[in-house]
């Protein structure tokens, strides 16, 4: 029987190829290579995997194709690898199909949701800040594209052995919080959340809005807000009490479209608890003469030239970080929590994720803390994301059209129902279930759409092609595992065994297709979390599910020519129905057992 009747796993696999590649090309060149740089074909029909030789032309002087066609000659073609093929600065490698598909598919129904899992991260924990709100307006769709950027992060780090803090900074207080205060003080009339029937953090929001139109047309209010600050930073009782009762009006709020949305913390920083020690950070850097007192009065950083250039009139650039009157400003705080997160915990990395409005600002910040002398500010990193619009145009929060993040789960969910009862045409469905699958549909169809492009791109949000089953979507994805539990329910009475399951009786280039798609997973799981990049975990989720799909078009299951085929194919598909679940899942996104 040979080696091929032991069950290699997926890994293993790998590893034998990139041996054979490497002995080969020992033998002809005397070069140890290091990496071999196994990759999956685009074309399966070529191969299971391929090697490229452009770095090792490189190092010895030799074109890649002449290197590829001497090192398939000492490839021996045998039980494991079943041919070797050099195709231009490639070599493409078939394996021996039963070897394959016996590892792949016997890995993932063992593994099951552990499937794809990565030891890179063990002992290192890291910290995910996200959603990061200001207590003075509700969760907008830019936050909603932040917080499924933050919780994938998470859970892609997390299943590649790291141990995460999920974390949140709430500016909790400062200028803009003032800013509804005061409106509010003004004519508010002691209404409140309950009285209006208003969800907290709008309604706080109305009264954000409120002072932004009564400040256009009364420029005194700036100097109040400015008043109201101080007072707040004094203590004054009535401003405290009137902060505390307006941030939990907004916290409610937050909270219920957190739970929502499935946002998790396990750790909260607020503003007016670290920016007092940011405070006292600045006073101890402008001892030590990293800050200087401006001529206005402004405790300022120098930005050193080369790094940072000079701004727009050709000066030097220099950032506050506290107001000629004493208060902070927002670089105070992120000051303070930064320092105080590392006193909290070790950790290796601290990951920010915020718009990219802010990549100044965290250049800045990340500066002045090394040069303040924290040996940890090199392990800071800015995950920047771009911005959400609407088909039209950007949203705004200060003229009150912003797209609200309860409205528009609100919106997609109650499209999502209607696509449902449309299919329902028996009316089979009862309604409970059509809101339940409503919901989950939905909430995959939005993260689904804000994680589909990388971070850096900008993306127009339209929420009917964010629900299509057929395009580059959530619900699509989802749609692929529901279709796989349903086959699997009808094959309930097969009862069928994986470990009796004759996998060399697969191999037609649909099956084959997607038994790569499914091999590659683990290689793409492990990518995402090293370049933060939850992308690589939806495009790889995504492919499974349009192999699979492919797949049920071209063969049939169920109805196969013989029970050993039928149950290899089920086995199959229910590898397929694991990787999506757990694909979607370290998305966010939930799967259903009927769409
Ligand atoms: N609350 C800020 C805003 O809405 C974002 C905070 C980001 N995190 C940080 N550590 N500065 O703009």
């Amino acid at each position: 029987m040979g080696e091929s009747e032991k069950k290699m796993t997926i890994q293993e696999i790998i590893g034998a190829v990139e041996d054979a590649v490497r002995e080969s090309v020992k033998k002809a060149y005397g070069v140890q290579l290091e990496a071999v740089g196994l990759d999956f074909p685009p074309d399966v029909s070529l191969g299971d995997f391929a090697v490229n030789f452009f770095s090792l032309a490189k190092e010895i002087g030799k074109s890649p194709a002449e290197i590829a066609k001497t090192v398939v000659e000492g490839i021996v073609a045998g039980e494991f690898v079943e041919s070797a093929v050099a195709a231009g600065p490639y070599l493409n490698l078939k394996i021996n199909r039963k070897t394959l598909f016996n590892a792949v598919c016997c890995e993932i129904l063992e593994k099951g949701e552990k499937f794809g899992g990565s030891p890179i991260g063990q002992k290192k924990r890291v910290m995910v800040e996200y959603l990061s709100p200001n207590t003075n307006k509700p969760i907008h769709l830019g936050h909603i594209r932040n917080g499924s950027l933050g919780m994938a992060m998470s859970n892609i780090l997390e299943a590649s052995g790291y141990e995460v803090v999920k974390a949140i900074l709430v500016n909790d207080r400062g200028v803009h919080i003032c800013k509804s205060m005061l409106a509010y003080s003004r004519w508010g009339n002691g209404e409140t959340p309950e009285s209006t029937g208003i969800k907290g953090d709008h309604f706080v929001g109305k009264w954000y809005v409120r002072y932004s139109l009564e400040a256009e047309k009364n420029p005194l209010l700036k100097v109040e807000v400015q008043e109201m600050l101080q007072k707040w930073e004094a203590g004054d009782k009535e401003t405290m009490d009137l902060w505390k009762k307006m941030n939990d009006w907004a916290y409610q709020g937050f909270n219920e479209t957190y739970e929502k949305y499935g946002f998790e913390f396990d750790k909260y920083y607020f503003e007016s608890e670290t920016y007092k020690l940011g405070k006292n950070i600045v006073e101890e850097g402008l001892k030590k003469k990293a800050f200087r007192k401006d001529k206005n009065g402004a405790v300022v950083f120098d930005l050193p030239e080369e790094e940072f250039g000079r701004d727009e009139k050709g000066q030097a650039r220099k950032m506050a970080a506290l107001r000629a009157d004493g208060t902070s400003v927002y670089l105070t705080q992120d000051l303070g929590t930064a320092v105080s997160r590392a006193e909290d915990y070790s950790l290796s990395r601290l990951i920010y994720v915020v718009g990219n409005e802010q990549v100044f600002h965290f250049k800045v910040l990340f500066k002045i803390l090394s040069v303040l002398g924290y040996s940890w500010a090199k392990d800071l990193y800015h995950l920047s994301f771009a911005m959400v619009y609407l088909p039209d145009g950007k949203m705004k929060s200060r003229e009150g059209k912003v797209v609200d993040a309860d409205n528009l789960l609100e919106e997609v969910q109650n499209f999502a129902a209607e696509e449902i009862r449309k299919r329902d045409t028996e009316s089979l469905i009862p309604e409970n279930e059509i809101v339940e699958r409503a919901r989950k549909v939905a909430l995959g169809a939005i993260k689904f759409y804000l994680l589909r492009v990388k971070p850096s791109q900008d993306i127009h949000f339209d929420p009917k092609e964010s629900l299509s089953f057929e395009g580059f979507t959530g619900p699509y994805c989802q749609y692929a595992y529901a279709r796989i539990a349903g086959i699997l329910r009808n094959a309930e009475k097969e009862k069928t065994d994986f470990s009796q399951a004759d996998f060399s009786l697969l191999g037609n280039s649909e099956e084959r297709l997607l038994l790569q798609k499914l091999a590659q997973f683990p290689a793409e799981l492990e990518k995402a979390a090293g370049e933060y990049n939850p992308l690589r975990v939806l495009t790889q989720t995504y492919e499974v599910a349009k192999a699979f799909s492919q797949f049920y078009n071209a063969h049939p299951v169920l109805q196969a020519e013989d029970k050993k085929l039928i149950t290899a194919r089920l086995e199959l598909i229910k590898a397929a129905a694991v990787v999506i679940k757990k694909g979607l899942s370290l998305l966010g996104i939930e799967v259903m057992e009927r769409m």
